[in-house]
């Protein structure tokens, strides 16, 4: 959602921020603006609805010069995406300015309080921030001390930047819950903020996550913290990544790029953690102790999105390999239940950017309640990683397309290892049976790498499939959550309708559906559920559907069942989630494609979700 980026330095500030935003697209938005302070001493404030190259066209020849600038892209909620709407906001002078990331719960009764003397220029509950401001800062206090206050006037989470006319050289920050992250990053006689990495790569890849209550202080040479009005120490840290890692290299799309990149995030998640020779497996982030993970009586795994369908292939895992009683929710639902969990309950949330705020607030209850926690994530420092008492990284590197794909098969893949794992230290798994699970997933990236190489066929399908609005996704067991995916992946790409629903449920109303306009999408499987699956291809068939059947190597007879097949090679029924998913995910990158849509930022979609 939001972007958030600042700069303060030597160099021109505002072709730094507008770029950092642009690395920052990915995140969903509908307006843009920059405030620079400018060397005469005025804030020059641009904004616009629309992209970020809108407004830098508007800028050509006319750009504000300062070496002090905040810029933002606005996801809305309140107020309809609109010029007046786009942050920054001003106070009443216009030499105070503020972006905003987050809900002013209380924002009507705070602009009730500001009473008539505060103008507002616009609808959005953000707008508040600088008037609160505005009047701490008229009782004597500076900047941060100011910042300090009015975010406690504030109800909600929040990331916060402002900056002053009156305090030049200064951009505060804030973090207050979970509104999405804020990151500090270090130059040579220059600062960034951002709130996310990629507009920071460029730059540097010394940072400091600020911590939740946390304000820094950010000037060109130094920054300071503080937190509940005390100064605290951050000492950054260095990421791993690199500029060269976001950038879309050769491909059309980052989509396209990070489907490609599969076999290797795979890899780099078994990288070290399975130990093929003593068949163990060892996670080096969670390092909980056998007795407290013996006192464990059931796994609850949450997830919002692709990262709840990849708790839902994790469920299977923890009742078929860990031999746990698991259930699984949507964190949403989740959280606003009224949940009976314990310390003897493990919480598994699955979060690609460790910072989605129903994830989030899931695991803030089970910490409540005492769970155990451990969270499968991508996002290195984020909230999930500092909230859980053990993490599984997914070592994918940055994904910046916003319908996730090599990070939802590292999900699949880390919570495969972390069942495994979990089972050993309880000691049901002995080596031999071990050995039977790492055993194929040695092979999983090259197989991974086999699919994509079929890719070409994916493409004819597409070219085929296009002009259809609307799809129903069917799968047993472990493939119902991978149909729902398949059905995710097309709605959010390509806008197409598409339902994903287990086989079974389908004479339970789907069936209705069925004509030759609305094509099926089935995983038939190897093993028990095969045979159902070709009952639920002969029902569709006989009702004049159209199938596209996604089955396993040599199961030749499909042929003759579906008007479509694509194979994909065998592997353990375990793990053959993470083979047929490829399939669909091409599917949708290439339906999207060939209408025309914006692959990597469709509409109305968020790479973060950092609201309700
Ligand atoms: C958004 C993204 C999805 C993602 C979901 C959960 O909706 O567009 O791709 O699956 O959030 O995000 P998380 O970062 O928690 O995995």
């Amino acid at each position: 959602m939001c972007g958030i980026n600042g700069y303060v330095g030597e160099r021109e500030a505002a072709p730094i921020v507008l770029d950092g935003l642009s690395r920052l697209e990915y995140r969903g938005y509908d307006s843009v603006g920059v405030a620079v302070l400018q060397d005469s001493g005025e804030v020059s404030i641009h904004k616009r609805a629309g992209k970020i190259g809108d407004l830098s066209s508007e800028l050509t020849d006319r750009w504000p010069t300062g070496k002090q600038a905040i810029g933002h892209t606005r996801w809305a909620t309140h107020g309809k995406p609109s010029d007046a709407n786009a942050h920054p906001h001003a106070d009443c002078t216009g030499r105070l300015v503020v972006i905003h990331n987050g809900i002013v719960e209380n924002h009507q009764e705070l602009r009730r309080r500001l009473g008539d003397e505060h103008t507002f220029a616009s609808e959005t509950d953000t707008e508040v921030i600088p008037h609160l401001l505005e009047n701490n800062l008229k009782d004597g206090m500076n900047l941060a001390d100011a910042l300090t206050k009015t975010m406690n006037q504030l109800e909600g989470a929040h990331a916060v930047l402002a900056m002053s006319a009156d305090e030049p050289g200064v951009i505060v920050a804030a973090r207050a819950g979970n509104a999405g992250g804020i990151v500090v990053g270090y130059g040579r006689g220059e600062n960034y903020v951002a709130s996310d990495l990629p507009a920071l790569l460029p730059h540097t890849r010394n940072v400091v996550f600020l911590d939740d209550g946390d304000i820094a202080v950010v000037r060109a040479k130094t920054v300071e913290y503080r937190n509940g009005g005390r100064p605290v120490t951050r000492e950054p840290q260095e990421v791993p990544y690199d500029p060269v890692s976001v950038a879309k290299g050769n491909y059309k799309h980052f989509m396209q790029k990070e489907i490609g990149e599969q076999p290797e995030a795979i890899l780099d998640t078994i990288r070290g953690r399975a130990n093929f020779a003593e068949a163990r497996v060892d996670l080096e982030d969670v390092q909980i102790s056998p007795s407290r993970l013996g006192s464990i009586k059931r796994v609850v795994l949450v997830g919002m999105g692709t990262s709840l369908h990849a708790a839902m292939i994790g469920r299977h895992y923890f009742e078929r390999i860990a031999r746990m009683p698991a259930e699984v929710d949507n964190a949403s639902e989740w959280r606003y239940r009224e949940p009976v969990v314990g310390p003897d309950t493990l919480l598994v949330s699955v979060s690609q950017s460790g910072e989605t705020v129903d994830t989030l607030a899931a695991m803030e209850l089970a910490r409540e309640r005492g769970c155990l926690q451990v969270t499968i994530c991508n996002g290195i420092g984020s909230q999930a990683t500092r909230m859980a008492d053990g993490i599984v990284y997914t070592r994918c590197g940055l994904e910046i397309g916003v319908a996730s794909t090599k990070t939802y098969l590292a999900a699949i893949t880390a919570l495969y290892l972390l069942a495994c794992h979990i089972g050993q230290e309880r000691g049901i798994i002995d080596r031999e049976r071990m050995g039977g699970y790492l055993e194929p997933i040695a092979h999983l990236p090259y197989l991974a790498g086999e699919v994509l190489a079929r890719g070409a066929e994916q493409e004819e399908l597409a070219h085929e499939f296009a002009r259809f609005d609307n799809f129903l996704f069917l799968g047993r067991g472990i493939h119902y959550p991978v149909v729902m995916e398949g059905a995710l992946k097309l709605k959010e790409v390509s806008y197409i309708h598409a339902e994903g629903y287990p086989a079974g449920e389908m004479k339970h109303g789907p069936i209705a559906l069925i004509d030759p306009d609305v094509p099926v999408v089935a995983v038939v499987q190897k093993g028990d559920l095969r045979a159902k699956m070709i009952n639920n291809i002969e029902q569709v068939k006989a009702r004049e559907g159209t199938v596209i059947a996604i089955g396993v190597d040599g199961d030749d007879e499909l042929e003759e069942k579906a008007d479509r097949t694509f194979y994909v090679p065998e592997t353990s029924d375990l793990l053959s989630p993470v083979l047929t998913s490829i399939p669909m995910q091409l599917f949708a990158y290439n339906v999207a494609v060939r209408r025309g849509c914006d692959v990597d930022q469709p509409r109305n979609l968020a790479k973060t979700v950092t609201v309700e």
